[in-house]
Parts: C-alpha cells; sequence; structure tokens
C-alpha cells in the first residue's frame, strides 16, 4: 500500500480488493467484493433518505468485467459494446486527494469540508434546510446529528462532517462492497458505488486516492471519469437491471 493515498477516515480494504479502470473499456473487479443494486429511498416529503438494496449480482468471476461505458445489453457486465458506443473513455479525472481542493463549512460544532466536482446528485444533502445551514447550527444537538447524517449519506464523499473539537471526520462503517444506484425518484439510474476502501487504478498503475466510498460512472457520459458527475440525471439514464429494494439499508436504523 506504499505511495498510495488514503482520505482521512478511510481503511484500505484488504489487499485482495481492487478495481482496474481500464483506458477504453470496463471496470476490472478483483477480489470478489458483492454487488447488489442500492436505491436512493425517501422520506415522507420525497426526499433522500436511505439506501435500500435490491437485486444482486455475482462477482465469481474474476476479474468481473463491469461495464463503464453504458451500452451493454448485459448490464451490469462489459459485453464489449464499449468498442462501437458513442462515448469518450478518457480518464480526465485528478488523482489528487479530493481534500486538496475542497470548500470549509465553518459552523458551531462542525466544520463541513465540500468539494462540489464530486457531486452526483443524490440529494442526500437536501432534507431540513440543507447540509450547509445543518452545519453552520450544530450547537443544537438536532441540527448536529442530521448534518452529520446528510453528509455521512453523501455517497461520493463530495461533502464529510468533521468534529471541531477533535478535527476528526464522521464515517459510517462499510465492508469492502459495490452498489449499483437507482434513482427511482428522477427515474434514472446512477454509478458504481464503490465502498469500504478499495482502491482504483489506472492499467499505467497510477492509483486514485482510497476512500471510504466513491462513485464512479457506469452511464459513460461524465466529465470526470471515472468518477460520476451526476450526468445520468440530466439524460435519465437507465440500466433496465429490474430488481426491487428489499433488503437491507444505509443507515441500518431509517427513522
Ligand atoms: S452527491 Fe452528495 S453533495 Fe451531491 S447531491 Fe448527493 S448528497 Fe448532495
Ligand atoms: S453514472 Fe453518473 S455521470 Fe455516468
Amino acid at each position: 500500500m506504499s505511495g498510495m493515498k488514503i482520505e482521512p477516515g478511510s481503511v484500505p480494504a484488504e489487499k485482495k480488493f481492487s478495481i482496474t479502470v481500464t483506458e477504453e473499456g470496463p471496470y476490472l473487479v478483483y477480489g470478489r467484493p458483492p454487488l447488489a443494486e442500492q436505491f436512493i429511498m425517501p422520506n415522507e416529503n420525497d426526499e433522500s433518505w436511505y439506501f435500500q438494496e435490491g437485486k444482486h449480482f455475482s462477482t465469481e468471476t474474476e476479474p468481473t468485467a463491469l461495464c463503464r461505458c453504458g451500452s451493454s445489453r448485459k448490464k451490469p457486465y462489459c459485453d464489449g459494446s464499449h468498442v462501437h458506443a458513442a462515448w469518450d473513455p478518457q480518464l480526465t479525472a485528478s488523482t489528487e486527494p479530493l481534500l486538496d481542493r475542497t470548500e470549509i463549512v465553518e459552523g458551531e460544532t462542525l466544520a463541513m469540508t465540500d468539494n462540489p466536482a464530486y457531486c452526483v446528485f443524490a440529494r442526500f444533502c437536501h432534507p431540513h434546510g440543507d447540509a450547509w445551514s445543518l452545519t453552520e447550527r450544530s450547537g443544537d444537538s438536532e441540527a448536529r446529528e442530521l448534518a452529520i447524517r446528510e453528509a455521512s449519506m453523501c455517497p461520493s464523499g463530495r461533502l464529510m462532517a468533521w468534529d471541531k473539537l477533535s478535527s476528526t471526520p464522521y464515517e459510517f462503517h462499510f465492508e469492502p462492497s459495490l452498489g449499483l444506484i437507482e434513482d427511482p425518484g428522477i427515474g434514472a439510474s446512477g454509478g458504481l458505488w464503490v465502498r469500504g476502501g478499495i482502491p482504483l487504478r489506472r492499467e499505467s498503475g497510477e492509483t486514485y486516492e482510497i476512500r471510504n466510498r466513491v462513485v464512479v460512472c457506469r452511464c459513460g457520459q461524465s466529465a470526470n471519469k471515472p468518477y460520476c458527475d451526476g450526468t445520468h440525471a440530466a439524460i435519465k439514464w437507465r440500466d433496465e437491471l429490474e430488481g426491487e429494494p428489499a433488503g437491507e439499508t444505509v443507515p441500518e436504523e431509517v427513522y
């Protein structure tokens, strides 16, 4: 693991897990992490509030090749369609740490770091005013709890809540696992949610920062590849995987 950048609050996954982002084709997944749909589920006001697991898919073939161009007819797997698909596979995202280019929101007891380039338009930061105003009001215990929840639910890690006194970030514990994001609220499918410190690397060997929560593009149209930039929402991209939200939730307790 020497030389790899690790975000504060993140723990690298066991060595067997990794993802290679091929230059012009799929994601190659090693280590057989669990892979399942993750549905964005609403609260009573139809705002994004929790994730619920749907259909599971095998990663027993090693490596498992997952579609990155958005055009495979065997999604979530690659079927070679990237060769003729209308997409630009170029990996344009920076490999520098996310926190290097972040804005800081200072609140009463919390700070929140914010790097908008990583937003995937999942909208967990919207309820109860929004994560920014809740952070500012974090002297109030209810606002503080909600701010931590909303920043921690941000699947891409754009937002992170930090305790001001101890300067430590809040993170959910995630086992190494992969989520196929489904967003029925906007009628679209989203990126691949890479959880639990699974490292991403390019074929050249160049590595991206290891983080507890990362979302990479599955629709093929992000301008910040390999990361998702929310374009799937604008183009209403669908993966047609046809699962239902019926499994475990994140967080475990939905209130
Ligand atoms: S990805 Fe994060 S910042 Fe973007 S809308 Fe979702 S919760 Fe908010
Ligand atoms: S999946 Fe989000 S931009 Fe491609």
